[in-house]
């Protein structure tokens, strides 16, 4: 560990768990815990729990957990020392960065000098675009397009200059180091010869914020019809396309309020519907949204409307997301905008009420994928069975069977086929596509019949819960008789950690270096003893037990392994010991 414990504990009694994970997940009160649908699996009904006095969180449904540290390091996808220094930024801790590992360190600091790097390019970009002359071209475009100066200001556009080096001679100028400069992703090495230059020359810029409002990247539009129209920024060590969500920094709070999204596609999109008081709106930049963006946004609302292109490249898009979606349990619906309009066409021509009016009435997926079955397939005899075909898949994949049975009417009706018929073709799609998933999913059951000894888990439960009864467990030594390794090291942390009665779980925590020994810290904190009047006796018998299996246990194999030793029988002899291992690991490999 780089960073001093004390730190960590610091940070941790610092900060608030039900503050930090509300910024990604909507959070309800139920008694002493908070719930919510869990951001790291798929979930329609709310298991992932928040206790605030304890300050840990828990999903019942996949057992993840943690700290509050744990959450953001599995949030964002960041390491350890991120995700402290991210919490110590939050919560004013000062904490002392040459402490911590250098190369991690470099890497920390590498991101920080990106995000201020970003920063200082969005504002030369704006000052260009506000330049008289030259930034003339660039408003009289964005005027055309209807933007407002307020929004151009609100979203920091700007306009890259028509040069081939004006970034690299600012790179230079900044003196930002070769390793930061070459990272941005703003210059590349020259075809021929030595040297960099531009990526975005001569393009409308748009700064691409982060949910903590950094500039993680740019998109770029030509101002004409050049090729390529946009340009993005490649991946770097602060811009992952597929986690990024054009205009969520400002729309998130919008999300909340409605529990509603729109998703559109481009930037212009969103900056039109922004405008125009649609602010409940996010854009992908791309075509097919990715599982991370879903979840990501399941964190600000718990419907969403898709609201793609309705050419053929959005329509795919579109079929494409769908999976996501129903995969995630999202409830969400398709608008199709009329007239091939895509959103910020529609928006600027018919206004907020027309479009509202529309995202209404906006499509399920199967009413979607069933009319564009028929456009593509038409309702003639062949066409009819050629559907069949294509929706039975997607059927198959809705879990809930009444919601199923709904659309299976519906498509009978639509296709005048018998709905015993159509019943039939989607139970024989469902068959072959649980067969598979099950298949995959029964391989590491093997290892469940081999429960390990659920007592030693209840004291690593009671010594958390109860600190002031761990004099006892140290008494009677009952760790020495565990079979598991890791409950035994983890009870050593717990014994080791202050008797601090005020945020104790949160000090085991900051000794836990280990994922999966954070979930099952979080998991055991959970429990509740509460019904339990005489929790020392009961201890004290639990501990009992164990140390009495244990000894038996021992004292079977140890007759055996003497007996036959006595007999020189060395073959029965080995296979004792090894035994003897084979519960020893059996042990020590149990998980939770
Ligand atoms: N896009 C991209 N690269 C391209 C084309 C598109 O990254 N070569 C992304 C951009 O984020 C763009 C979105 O896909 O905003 C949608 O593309 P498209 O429908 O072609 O553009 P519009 O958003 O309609 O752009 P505009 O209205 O400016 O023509
Ligand atoms: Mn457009």
């Amino acid at each position: 560990m780089y960073i001093p414990e004390e730190k960590i504990s610091e940070i941790l009694n610092t900060s608030d768990i039900v503050d930090i994970v509300s910024e990604s997940v909507i959070l309800k009160q139920s008694g002493r815990n908070f719930f919510g649908l869990c951001p790291f699996h798929t979930e329609k009904t709310p298991s992932f729990s928040v206790n605030p006095d304890k300050q840990i969180f828990h999903c019942f449904g996949c057992s993840s957990g943690g700290n509050a540290l744990s959450f953001v390091m599995k949030y964002h996808g960041i390491s350890f020392p991120e995700a402290v220094r991210m919490l110590a930024r939050k919560y004013n801790v000062v904490i002392e960065t040459e402490l911590i590992d250098p190369i991690k360190r470099k890497h920390v600091l590498v991101k920080e000098s990106l995000f201020r790097l970003n920063k200082k390019i969005m504002t030369f970009y704006a000052e260009f675009l506000g330049d008289g002359s030259a930034g003339d071209a660039a408003i009289n475009y964005l005027k055309k397009r209807g933007m407002t100066t307020e929004i151009i200001e609100k979203f920091h556009l700007g306009v890259s200059h028509d040069m081939w080096d004006a970034a690299v001679n600012f790179l230079k100028k900044e003196k930002v180091t070769r390793q930061v400069a070459i990272n941005s992703g703003l210059i590349l090495p020259k075809k021929q010869g030595t040297g960099y230059y531009d990526r975005f020359r001569n393009r409308l810029m748009f700064p691409i914020f982060d949910i903590n409002m950094q500039v993680a990247g740019f998109g770029g539009r030509v101002m004409d019809d050049a090729m390529p129209k946009y340009m993005n920024s490649p991946e770097t060590p602060i811009y992952s396309k597929s986690r990024i969500l054009y205009g969520l920094h400002a729309a998130k709070q919008y999300c909340r309020q409605e529990g509603i999204v729109h998703i559109v596609e481009g930037y212009f999109d969103f900056l039109s519907l922004y405008q125009h008081g649609v602010k409940n709106t996010v854009a992908s930049l791309g075509t097919a949204l990715t599982q991370e963006q879903v979840r990501i946004l399941k964190g600000y609302a718990s419907k969403m409307i898709l609201v793609f292109d309705s050419d053929d490249a959005g329509i795919n898009a579109a079929k494409r997301s769908i999976q996501i979606f129903v995969k995630e349990g999202v409830d969400i619906r398709i608008l199709v905008l009329p007239d091939k309009n895509d959103p910020d066409s529609f928006i600027m021509k018919h206004g907020q009420a027309s479009f509202k009016s529309h995202a209404g009435q906006a499509k399920t997926i199967m009413q979607f994928l069933l009319e564009l079955a028929i456009d593509t397939h038409g309702l003639a005899v062949e066409g009819r069975i050629k559907i069949l075909d294509e929706m039975k898949q997607h059927l198959a994949l809705i879990q809930d069977s009444a919601l199923r049975s709904l659309y299976v009417r519906e498509l009978a009706e639509t296709l005048n086929i018998d709905e015993k018929a159509v019943l039939e073709k989607v139970k024989d799609a469902y068959v072959q596509k649980n067969t598979k998933r099950s298949f995959l999913m029964t391989e590491p059951k093997n290892n469940e019949i081999l429960v390990s000894d659920p007592r030693e888990k209840q004291i690593l439960s009671i010594m958390l819960n109860y600190p002031e009864l761990i004099p006892d467990v140290v008494e009677k030594n009952v760790l020495s008789c565990f079979y598991s390794k890791r409950f035994q090291e983890i009870a050593k942390k717990i014994i080791a950690t202050k008797s601090v009665n005020d945020g104790f779980i949160t000090n085991v925590m900051a000794k836990i270096d280990d994922d999966k020994d954070q979930e099952l810290i979080a998991s055991l904190a959970m429990d509740d003893f509460s019904g339990n009047d005489n929790l020392g006796k009961a201890t004290d018998v639990l501990m009992n037990r164990i140390i009495k299996i244990r000894k038996k246990n021992e004292n079977i194999l140890t007759t055996k392994i003497i007996s036959a030793e006595k007999g020189f029988d060395t073959d029965v002899t080995e296979l004792l010991k090894k035994k003897q291992q084979e519960i020893q690991q059996l042990h020590d490999s149990q998980q939770l």
